[in-house]
């Protein structure tokens, strides 16, 4: 088939070469001319495994290019898939600006009937409105008698950064929203290749799935870091019952690491969205609002405990491994680490910080009010404590001994549970996980 995919994002970029991947011819179109111009040079604009080597070989196949011309590759199209940004705006619903947007372009220049698809997460009842963009559009550039034959689905991502290829090649399952079973029947031949089982429902089953997905997974989260403050309070070990609970298939292993807490582009995002969605729709989603004030309290009482260790902030340095969001992956949007980063030099604290994948970005928030360290061991040089705030594996692989001489104090502070199982207590450190006592 032919696809044009408009926002080369994560979403996009991924799902774009994804569907090239599967044999079909992909057209990525985005209004960013630099982008566009990296991306047709085979550089991919963000850390992403795997992604470099798939884009040169869909490109080298013939089977995928970029540009920002949308009017230049739609015809002949037989799907147009939107994946462009839905960010929170500062009341926390989605901002639907660039869906609308492209939606308006889409239908000023489609001159045949294609299948419109919303890729993007977008508030319950987005897809139709969308559809009613094109259709107004086209209807507006005097392509009215077509408008009627064009028909909307909702087909919302479940990527996670940092394994975005695997959850493509291989989901738990593809959720297509539409009314028309022809939609329905032609999204599950774009995915031929893909074995995965298929939930065809309707619109807006399919866009409050992915919002449940998200917010249930946040809300897990938030679970096992209050199940960590109790840990902590009563001498257990929250590492532990995070495993044999997660040993229970009703329960599952995953998303019961207790920490700092959540952050990312999705996460807060969708869980403040749906919120925001239950409200304007007379419902107050209690467990969220939980979900959302105890995440955004796991920074403060991260930084409280350390606060009363040192003794204050003022004229200490603090070391920090760790800033993207999550490993594997240079994404910093709103980013835990981050958070305390700030937080912790606007307590007077002089900070030095590594990250292995994420310093540029890090860089363009932080600007100069943080040392930008070359190593993990450098940025610990001379350090009064040091902050652990995202879980990379190489952070274990240091040699503790060295570390230990080079600080100043061998002090840890372990917001990911990291290094819990070292005992590094025995190795003359004074080590603070999150729930793990010791
Ligand atoms: C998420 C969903 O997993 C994905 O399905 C959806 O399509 C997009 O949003 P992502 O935002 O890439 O993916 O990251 P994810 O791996 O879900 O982690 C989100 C945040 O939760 C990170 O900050 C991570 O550090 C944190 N987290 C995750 C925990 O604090 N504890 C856990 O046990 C798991």
């Amino acid at each position: 088939m032919n696809v044009v995919m408009v926002g080369t994002g994560y979403a996009g970029l991924v799902s774009g070469l994804g569907y090239a991947k599967l044999g079909h011819r992909v057209a990525c179109v985005d209004t960013d001319a630099s982008k566009i111009a990296r991306l047709d040079l085979g550089d991919v604009p963000f850390y992403e495994p795997g992604l470099p080597e798939l884009l040169r070989d869909m490109q080298e196949a013939g089977r995928v290019v970029f540009t920002t011309d949308l009017a230049q590759v739609i015809d002949g199209s037989d799907v147009v898939m939107l994946a462009v940004g839905t960010p929170p705006r500062p009341t926390g619903e989605a901002d639907l600006r660039y869906v609308f947007q492209a939606a308006d372009e889409v239908g000023a220049c489609l001159g045949h009937e294609a299948l419109l698809v919303v890729k993007s997460t977008v508030p319950v009842g987005t897809n139709r409105r969308v559809l009613s963009h094109v259709r107004e559009a086209m209807t507006a550039t005097g392509r009215g008698e077509l408008a009627p034959l064009i028909q909307v689905a909702s087909l919302p991502e479940f990527l996670s950064e940092g394994r975005a290829l695997a959850d493509f090649f291989a989901p738990s399952r593809i959720v297509i929203g539409a009314e028309d079973p022809v939609a329905h029947d032609l999204l599950e031949r774009l995915h031929a290749g893909v074995s995965a089982p298929l939930i065809l429902t309707t619109l807006e089953t399919a866009e409050l799935t992915k919002y449940a997905a998200n917010a249930f997974l946040a809300t897990k989260v938030s679970f096992i870091n209050e199940i960590a403050h109790v840990a902590e309070r009563v001498g257990a070990d929250v590492r532990t019952l995070a495993k044999a609970i997660g040993m229970d298939p009703r329960i599952g292993p995953s998303f019961l690491q207790a920490g700092i807490g959540y952050g990312g582009s999705c996460f807060p995002k969708d869980v403040s969205a749906l919120h925001q969605l239950a409200g304007y729709n007379g419902y107050d989603f209690k467990l969220l609002s939980a979900a959302i004030e105890v995440n955004n309290r796991q920074r403060d009482l991260f930084l409280r405990g350390a606060e009363d260790v040192l003794g204050g902030f003022q004229g200490r340095r603090i070391a920090v491994w760790g800033l993207a969001f999550k490993p594997r992956t240079d994404d910093v949007r709103e980013s835990a680490a981050i958070d305390i980063v700030q937080r912790t030099f606007a307590r007077g604290a002089e900070v030095a910080v590594y990250d292995p994948k994420a310093m540029g970005r890090a860089r363009s928030v932080l600007g100069d009010r943080v040392e930008y360290a070359p190593t993990a061991m450098d940025a610990a040089s001379g350090a009064d404590a040091l902050f652990l705030l995202t879980d990379w594996p190489e952070f274990r692989e240091v040699s503790f001994d060295t570390l230990r001489e080079g600080m100043m104090s061998p002090l840890i502070f372990d917001g990911r549970n990291l290094l819990a199982d070292l005992r590094l207590r025995d190795r003359g450190f004074t080590y603070y996980g999150v729930g793990t006592n010791g």
